[in-house]
């Protein structure tokens, strides 16, 4: 029963102290156990982890290709008001994302940021205008090889005056013709002047080739689409070819006027873009699960440590070993309240570091009496060890227990 007595406590609590403050717990309060232990470890903070080698090279490449034009922050602290998550970068009341079926809160007034974008006005308002911020950010979200609750991302932003634009400006029809296709199916915001923009989006477009061409190699096939995002008109998508795959690298787009700071004067333009980290360091170094960041196993981060003084050639992991497989169905029977996320949570609150993977196999709803079920696979794999068929039993049995107790699930 280690997982059901661990939540259940967790639910009791009137306080809840988050990196060292003290909250009150109300009803969205929903951090598990499994991601405050997750809070105190800052992975970005150890040498030898390829997060923090990976924050290093992209450092290196901007102070090179872009002489004191960045500062670079890192932000430790991920616990921002639910405002400045959603609100002030004009997200919708309406939006998935602020759910507490998808996102942490602390409580209904602040919460774990879902994205760095949460802390750029900040930043904005503490007067520098031109930035690279990394940090941890907090989703709740499924469980699998390349999904974590806890990732961490780089957010970047430049800000102009009109003159400092207008100086920039080349002659016009120089822009990627991908980028102008893209560009021209999208309405620009309204007060902005359309000579301005260009310019805006040739300095992004320039600025943020150059760097993924850094990451991903010279010759790189790099290709731009058109996308949506509430704090940026227009917004665009990069995405690269490595090793014979499309891969989505980052979001961007000229930043919406209101999400500009406002000690920063209204006529000022900015771009702005995001990207995961994992994401990026799981590809160039080949790291098949997502979960190895986090492991204590030296024979993880030995492997980088020749990368500390070559900081540009990504050394490509080689994994340790890779330890059987054990498989468990979990079968209910749900009403229509049922969310997915909420099965995932209370799995990972049992034992999150032997799961691998959690699928849906099988859904049926009974015509006649519209009851519904479902199975999900659960993978049990350690990165450290072979599981033997007693230890998952155990969890197996910890997470039926729990799915009955605290979801009300009805097991088959
Ligand atoms: N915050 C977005 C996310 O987490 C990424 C992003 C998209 C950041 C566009 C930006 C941007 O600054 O302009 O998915």
């Amino acid at each position: 029963m280690i997982g059901a007595r661990r939540l259940y406590q967790t639910a009791c609590k009137s306080q809840v102290q988050v990196l060292g403050r003290t909250y009150e717990v109300d009803s969205m309060s929903n951090i598990s156990n499994s991601i405050a232990e997750k809070l105190n470890r800052k992975l970005l903070n150890e040498t030898l982890s390829p997060l923090s080698l990976l924050c290093r090279r992209i450092q290196g490449h901007f102070e090179q290709a872009h002489p004191g034009q960045f500062e670079f922050i890192q932000d430790d602290n991920p616990v921002v008001r639910v405002t400045q998550n959603f609100d002030e970068l004009l997200i919708p009341p309406s939006h998935p994302s602020r759910s507490p079926h998808d996102s942490y809160y602390i409580n209904r007034e602040f919460m774990l940021r879902t994205h760095m974008t949460a802390n750029e006005r900040e930043i904005m308002a503490s007067g520098v205008r031109s930035f690279l911020l990394v940090g941890d950010v907090y989703r709740r979200d499924e469980i699998d090889t390349s999904h974590l609750p806890v990732f961490h991302q780089l957010e970047g932003a430049r800000i102009f005056t009109p003159d400092e634009l207008l100086k920039m400006e080349r002659p016009l029809g120089k822009l990627n013709s991908h980028m102008e296709a893209e560009l021209g199916k999208q309405a620009l915001q309204i007060d902005h002047d359309p000579r301005l923009v260009r310019i805006v989006i040739q300095n992004l477009y320039e600025t943020l080739e150059g760097f993924m061409r850094s990451l991903f190699g010279r010759s790189s096939q790099i290709r731009w689409q058109e996308t949506y995002f509430p704090f940026t008109q227009p917004s665009f998508e990069a995405e690269v070819y490595f090793n014979d795959k499309w891969l989505e690298i980052f979001g961007s787009g000229v930043l919406q006027k209101q999400v500009i700071h406002d000690s920063i004067d209204k006529s000022n333009l900015g771009w702005a873009f995001g990207m995961g980290l994992e994401r990026v360091a799981m590809v160039l170094h080949q790291i098949p699960d997502i979960r190895l960041f986090w492991t204590t196993d030296p024979r993880f981060h030995d492997q980088f440590r020749s990368q500390l003084t070559n900081l540009d050639q990504p050394i490509i992991f080689s994994p340790f070993s890779k330890y059987p497989p054990i498989y468990r169905d979990l079968s209910f029977y749900h009403d229509s309240s049922f969310q997915p996320n909420e099965i995932f949570e209370l799995i990972r609150n049992v034992d999150a570091n032997v799961i691998e993977n959690v699928q849906l196999l099988d859904e049926y709803t009974n015509p006649k009496t519209n009851q519904m079920s479902k199975c999900y696979r659960i993978t049990y794999r350690s990165m450290e060890c072979t599981l033997t068929d007693s230890h998952v039993n155990e969890i197996h049995s910890s997470i039926r227990q729990a799915s009955q107790s605290l979801l009300n699930l009805q097991l088959r």
